[in-house]
């Protein structure tokens, strides 16, 4: 099996917002492969961070995948001003829409990757009939709603058990990680299977963003394909 790439999303949820724009364009050109775009809308989560307006001012600024993980109830409405605004990737969680499969028709067909994100006690059934409509499954390795916190060990099996599904589904989807992701251990997230990693306080809470990013790199090498 040829190894699996693995793609680094610093999530701007922990970067400096008076200097948002130096930010993702540091991060870009520390390494980062995607921005993760973190919307909260303080009625889903209990917090509130950004909206369409800041992925339209930062979209000019870089070519990387804009990775947007919407924490919004109701989800359908804000999914076009995101695509206009130039999201690539449009993340949901399913108890936030009334229509799962709507919702991801919609992401697809304003022109956005649609990705299905499951809360630690949010069950992995919600695939069995949306999976293959997706290009993305992320696993919550934390409550969602707050940058900074634990990763839940208990995560590790979930990422395995979507991995499973992901590899008997036979398509090309992404198993992204979020919440937690440190370079302590982001190695044994991969060997569950995962492929994408958000990290948010790893790393806008380090001075180098280039070393850190290298340091999470080499400690994916030692993951094992
Ligand atoms: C949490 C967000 C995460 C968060 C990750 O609700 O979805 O993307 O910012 O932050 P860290 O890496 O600090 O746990
Ligand atoms: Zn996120």
């Amino acid at each position: 099996m040829p190894a699996r790439r693995h793609l680094i999303a610093p999530s701007i949820l922990s970067a400096d917002f008076a200097r948002l724009g130096e930010e993702v364009r540091a991060v870009v050109d520390a390494g980062a492969d995607f921005v993760h775009f973190d919307v909260m809308d303080n009625h889903y989560v209990p917090n509130l961070t950004v909206g369409p307006l800041v992925c339209e001012a930062i979209r000019p600024l870089t070519r990387a995948t804009i990775d947007v993980h919407l924490m919004v109830k109701p989800v359908d409405r804000i999914v076009p001003d995101f695509a206009k605004a130039g999201a690539n990737i449009i993340s949901f969680h399913p108890e936030a829409s009334e229509h799962v499969d709507r919702t991801i028709a919609l992401i697809r067909d304003c022109g956005c990757r649609p990705g299905l994100a499951f809360n630690p006690a949010t069950p992995l059934d919600w695939l069995d009939h949306t999976l293959q409509a997706l290009d993305l499954v992320l696993i919550m390795s934390v409550n969602p709603g707050f940058g900074g916190q634990k990763f839940i060990p208990g995560t590790l099996e979930k990422i395995r058990a979507a991995r499973a599904r992901i590899d008997a589904a036979g398509r090309e989807v992404l198993l992204e990680v979020d919440g937690g992701v440190k370079v302590d251990n982001i190695a044994a997230i991969a060997r569950a299977g995962a492929d994408t990693f958000v990290a948010g306080s790893a790393i806008f809470g380090t001075k180098d963003y280039k070393a850190t990013i290298a340091a999470l790199r080499a400690a994916l090498a030692t993951a094992g394909p």
